[in-house]
């Protein structure tokens, strides 16, 4: 890849990782892979050397991991940053350097290595501009899409990561609950839904939900939609409501009553 693409600043001095566990271990394998030097992971109560260190502890443990950073000894010029989607640059203040977020937008289930951040989109943040650019730098150099958001634009940020993977998953969870009701069990269903589930996701990535929308909803077949709730009501009277808040949501997207804020129509609100 061009140099202009991959700049060589404080991040290729030296980065080191602390905390040993999912995303923390995958970080140091891609890392070392990039030729970035890699100290870690560490653990609890260390001292790293590196003039960058990237904490990869549980959301709630950013803060005290942080502060134990400080405690370890001030060193202003440090870059400190964390991975996660959630929590804003003020977690790592009491590190005492300058604060960087770097959030990949991939699932990590532990053993990956530098195939899980290739491509990827990376939400990057920095409470300098020297932080932002060090945030840039690792996820160019472990081949990511880098995208700044700020504090401010965090929440939103990490809630659509969460619908898009998250709630995915529990939508599919329902589908199989019901598949079941059909006779379908649980490894079959799955079977069976899932290339129908990656050929939908593929056309919202390539077409837009619009052009991807299909289906009795997007068509206005009424009947047939009546027909799915009763059975819904039926058998899993439970799900009634989530069934309906969806026709609603997937109505108004077919309608096109749907849109998404510019950054421009953002900025002015
Ligand atoms: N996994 C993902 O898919 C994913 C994706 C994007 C972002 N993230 C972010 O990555 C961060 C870590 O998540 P994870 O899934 O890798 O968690 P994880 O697998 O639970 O690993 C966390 C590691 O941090 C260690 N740790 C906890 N408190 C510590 C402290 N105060 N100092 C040093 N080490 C400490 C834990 O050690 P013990 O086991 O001894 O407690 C464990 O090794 C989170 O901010 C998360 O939001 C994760």
């Amino acid at each position: 890849m061009p140099q202009a693409t991959k700049p060589r600043g404080r991040a290729h001095s030296g980065v080191a990782i602390v905390g040993a566990g999912r995303l923390g271990s995958a970080l140091v394998r891609a890392l070392e892979d990039a030729g970035v030097p890699v100290e870690g992971p560490l653990g609890r109560d260390a001292h790293p050397a590196a003039g960058v260190v990237l904490l990869c502890v549980p959301d709630g443990e950013i803060a005290a991991a942080a502060a134990a950073l400080g405690r370890a000894g001030s060193r202003p010029e440090r870059l400190v940053g964390h991975v996660s989607g959630a929590t804003p640059l003020g977690a790592l203040a009491a590190a005492g350097g300058q604060a960087f977020g770097l959030h990949p937008l991939q699932t990590f289930a532990g053993g990956e290595g530098a195939e899980a951040f290739a491509g990827t989109g990376a939400a990057i943040a920095g409470s300098t501009a020297t932080a932002l650019a060090t945030a840039r730098e690792l996820a160019l150099a472990l081949g990511m899409e880098p995208i700044a958001v700020s504090d401010s634009e965090r929440a939103a940020y990490h809630a659509a990561a969460s619908v898009a993977s998250n709630f995915t998953v529990t939508l599919q969870a329902v589908a199989e609950r019901l598949a079941g009701v059909a006779g379908i069990a649980p490894a079959d269903a799955r079977a069976l839904l899932a290339p129908l589930v990656r050929q939908t996701v593929d056309n919202w990535a390539a077409r837009g939900p619009e052009a991807a929308l299909t289906g009795p909803v997007a068509r206005g077949d009424r009947a047939t939609v009546d027909r799915q709730r009763a059975a819904v009501d039926r058998h899993v009277p439970e799900l009634a409501p989530l069934f309906d808040e969806l026709v609603a949501a997937t109505a108004a997207l077919a309608r096109g009553d749907v849109t998404a804020p510019t950054p421009s129509t953002r900025a002015a609100a």
